[in-house]
C-alpha cells in the first residue's frame, strides 16, 4: 500500500518509522512518503493560510500549495506503484465535521492500494480543494471522535495504525485482529474482556481460577460473560444495538444479571432508561 502525507509538521508524522508501521515500512509493506506543504509556496514567508471569506476567527488554509500538492502527488511515484496501474487513490480529509472513523472503515481503507492524507491546522483547508478533487478522486473527510484536536496529524497517525495494522502480513500473528473489538463480526460487537499473564501471583492478586482450569468451554464462556459486562458498563449504547439472533440463552442469562431487559421487538433495554438509537 502507498501512503502519501501532506502537511506543515512532516516532523509530526516521525511517528510512523516507528513500531509495527515502522517495521511495515521497512519490509517494504507500506510505502509511507511524507510531503512538506510548505515546498509548494512561493514567498518569501512560505504562506499557507489567509484570512477567511465573510470574517470570523482564525486562519484557512490557501487552495493554491495544496493543489499544487497534490497534483504533484498524483502524477508522481515509481514504476510499480498504485499511480502506475493507472489506481486512483482515496483522499482521506481529516476534520472534526467528517464521518466517524470506525472499525469499518479502517477495513475499507485497507482494501485500497493508495491513500492521500491531507491534515489540515488552522479552520480548515479552503473547501474548493475538496470541491476540486472530489471530481477526480474518492474523498472522505473523517473525524477520529467528537473532540478539537489543534490539527489533523493525531488523527493521520490514528488512522495509518489502524489501517497498517490490517494489511495481510503486518501483523505477526495472522489470528490476532480476529477478536478486536469492533472487528466485524467479533464477538457480535462486544468489546473484549480482561487479560492475564505470568506471573500466576502479582501483589497478592490472583488470577481468575477459571483460566487455569484448560476446560476450553468454560474459558470462552467466561469470556463471553467478561466481555458482556465490560461492553454493559463502557458502551450500553452496543448493547442496545445489538442484534438478539447474535446472543445465546447464556449471554441473555448474563444480560438480565446486569440488569437489561428484553423487549418486545427483542432488543435490550433497561428500565426507565430511553433507547438510543
Ligand atoms: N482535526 C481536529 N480535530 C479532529 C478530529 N477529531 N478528527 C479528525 N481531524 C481533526
Amino acid at each position: 500500500m502507498r501512503i502519501d502525507v501532506v502537511t506543515i509538521f512532516p516532523e509530526y508524522l516521525e511517528p510512523l518509522n516507528v513500531s509495527l508501521v515502522g517495521k511495515a515500512r521497512a519490509r517494504g509493506q507500506l510505502d509511507v512518503r511524507v510531503h512538506d506543504l510548505r515546498s509548494w509556496t512561493h514567498d518569501r514567508h512560505h504562506t499557507v493560510d489567509d484570512t477567511p471569506y465573510g470574517g470570523g476567527p482564525g486562519m484557512v488554509m490557501k487552495p493554491e500549495p495544496w493543489g499544487e500538492a497534490l497534483d504533484h502527488i498524483l502524477t508522481t511515484g515509481g514504476d510499480d506503484g498504485p499511480e502506475a496501474a493507472g489506481e486512483r487513490p482515496v483522499l482521506v480529509v481529516p476534520t472534526p465535521s467528517g464521518e466517524p472513523f470506525t472499525q469499518e472503515l479502517a477495513v475499507e481503507l485497507s482494501e485500497r492500494p493508495w491513500l492521500v492524507f491531507t491534515p489540515a491546522r488552522y479552520e480548515g483547508i479552503d473547501r474548493r480543494v475538496i470541491e476540486e478533487y472530489g471530481e477526480r478522486l474518492d474523498v472522505r473527510e473523517v473525524s477520529i471522535g467528537d473532540y478539537v484536536l489543534a490539527g489533523g496529524e493525531a488523527p493521520v497517525l490514528v488512522m495509518v495504525e489502524a489501517v497498517a495494522r490490517l494489511l495481510p502480513g503486518v501483523l505477526g500473528n495472522a489470528e490476532s485482529h480476529r477478536d478486536d473489538s469492533f472487528a466485524p463480526g467479533a464477538m457480535a460487537d462486544l468489546l473484549e474482556g480482561p487479560v492475564f499473564t505470568k506471573p500466576p501471583e502479582w501483589r497478592g492478586r490472583g488470577i481468575p481460577e477459571v483460566l487455569l482450569s484448560g476446560h476450553h468451554g468454560r474459558i470462552a464462556r467466561w469470556r463471553r460473560d467478561q466481555a458482556l459486562a465490560r461492553t454493559s458498563a463502557n458502551r450500553p449504547d452496543l448493547i442496545a444495538r445489538c442484534d438478539p439472533a447474535a446472543l445465546d440463552k447464556r449471554d441473555r442469562a448474563t444480560l438480565a444479571e446486569l440488569g437489561w431487559q428484553q423487549g418486545t421487538d427483542g432488543r435490550f433495554g433497561r428500565p426507565g432508561e430511553a433507547v438510543e438509537e
